[in-house]
């Protein structure tokens, strides 16, 4: 089971594979010997829904012994606060533990195991399982150096690393070798890509590369970081064939005053000139963002500049969230101050703005003919197909009885609803 991010996605498919060489199975949870939970905790919502889930799992801990492992993000912070909280829980491991989950799990059998320490994670070589033979994800960076004031990660994830530039490519290629078609590049922030290790982001360079071995996989990447996202890497995305124009360019706030308290190292100007120039360059892009609302001391004059960078940006989506604080960052020193109520009410406010955003993107792709990548059947319709543009809007259409999974194919956009667009196939390429 996993919560949390595509990083918490990705450490699944290296836990599937270790455990699998290690000759576990997966099956259904009534008939498993043990459950692997994978948590997060970027916010406590996401610990609340953690415990929420452990607490389901105690009736089959008395009934079968069902052995309980806890990893990832919020493992790695609690430790043995989550042994003490949760005592049906064997093992708890941190985010650097996943090429030793076999042998964490094998000790838990014969007595509680807590396993976080940090460092010498190596992901080269390390077997893994992906769920999807046609979309995978490869990490690029680990960890994060940024330290925004209101950010567990970095704690949790350990320093910035990156892979080499060989490592990412020979991985690619191996990928698109077995038949993936999409490939999706992973770190906190992939734009400072090897830059603490030579000096200079390579990541426009890591781009052009991809292009040039792996021209069959549609490539996207997240996430950038706003102060790092430069020219050279807007030329890389239109200058690439097989790169993807979408990009996720979290803002977090729209007043420079919280930008400078959330260290984030930009301001709305700085902001305003890069979406411009990327607009410019690759005229086709999909921009989304995050939007934090309620951080510690901001005012009603802040939180209507957020909303004002939210309509001079028009993103095509945006992820809105309530600050939270997390416990050891920056901005937990700060008194939470921002009564409930206005950030419930901030929320709102903003999550109408951007629905509103989003509803104009998707309206204006209705008559297009876009190229997407068809993902599987839809779960809410399963007769109909569920896919993505290059830039990321999900678009539905009709199933015929060819098994268009991982097929991109043409389509033209019929019509658009709040969050989706329906289609009709024009062909399979
Ligand atoms: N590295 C990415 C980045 O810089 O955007 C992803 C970071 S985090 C996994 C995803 C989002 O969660 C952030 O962009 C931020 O908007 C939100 N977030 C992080 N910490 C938060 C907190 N303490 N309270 C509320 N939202 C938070
Ligand atoms: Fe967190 Fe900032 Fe790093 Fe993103 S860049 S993971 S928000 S510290
Ligand atoms: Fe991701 Fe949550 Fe960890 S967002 S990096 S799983 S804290």
């Amino acid at each position: 089971m996993t919560f949390g991010c595509q990083m918490n996605l990705h450490d699944a498919d290296f836990i599937r594979g270790a455990l699998d060489a290690a000759g576990w199975r997966e099956s259904a949870l009534e008939e498993a010997d043990a459950a692997v939970l994978l948590t997060c905790c970027v916010r406590q919502s996401a610990e609340n829904r953690l415990y929420g889930r452990l607490a389901s799992l105690k009736p089959l801990k008395e009934g079968s012994g069902l052995l309980i492992a806890v990893g990832g993000c919020m493992a790695q912070k609690e430790g043995v606060n989550l042994m003490r909280r949760a005592p049906h829980v064997d093992v708890v491991f941190g985010t650097h533990q996943y090429p030793d989950i076999a042998a964490l799990l094998s000790r838990g059998t014969s007595g509680r195991v807590c396993a976080t320490a940090m460092g010498g994670l190596s992901l080269s070589g390390q077997p893994r399982k992906r769920r999807e033979d046609f979309r995978a994800w490869v990490t690029i960076t680990s960890g994060c150096d940024n330290f925004c004031s209101y950010c567990i990660v970095p704690y949790v994830r350990g320093r910035e690393e990156s892979r080499t530039m060989e490592e990412v490519v020979e991985e690619t290629g191996e990928l698109v070798r077995q038949g993936v078609r999409e490939v999706n590049l992973l770190g906190q922030n992939v734009n400072s890509f090897r830059r603490k290790e030579e000096g200079r982001s390579r990541f426009a360079d890591l781009l052009r590369l991809l292009g040039r071995c792996c021209p069959e996989a549609w490539i996207r990447f997240v996430t950038s970081h706003p102060r790092d996202f430069d020219t050279d890497i807007m030329l890389a995305v239109t200058e690439t064939a097989n790169v993807c124009e979408y990009v996720h360019l979290p803002l977090q706030s729209g007043s420079d005053r919280v930008l400078g308290a959330m260290n984030r190292g930009y301001d709305r100007q700085g902001y305003l000139e890069k979406i411009r120039e990327l607009r410019r360059i690759v005229p086709d892009v999909t921009l989304s963002t995050d939007l934090i609302v309620g951080f510690p001391g901001e005012t009603e004059e802040d939180f209507e500049a957020t909303l004002e960078m939210v309509e001079l940006c028009r993103f095509d989506s945006a992820f809105t969230f309530v600050y939270n604080p997390r416990e050891g960052t920056a901005a937990a020193r700060r008194p939470d101050d921002v009564p409930r109520r206005v950030k419930g009410e901030r929320l709102r406010r903003l999550a109408e703005a951007t629905r509103v955003l989003t509803a104009a993107s998707l309206s204006g792709e209705v008559g297009s003919e876009r190229t997407v990548m068809v993902y599987g059947a839809s779960r809410k319709d399963p007769a109909r197909w569920s896919a993505r543009t290059r830039g990321n809007k999900l678009v539905h259409f009709q199933r015929g009885d060819d098994d268009l999974t991982g097929r991109i194919a043409r389509v033209r956009i019929v019509s658009a609803g709040s969050w989706s667009l329906h289609g009709e196939l024009l062909e399979v390429i």
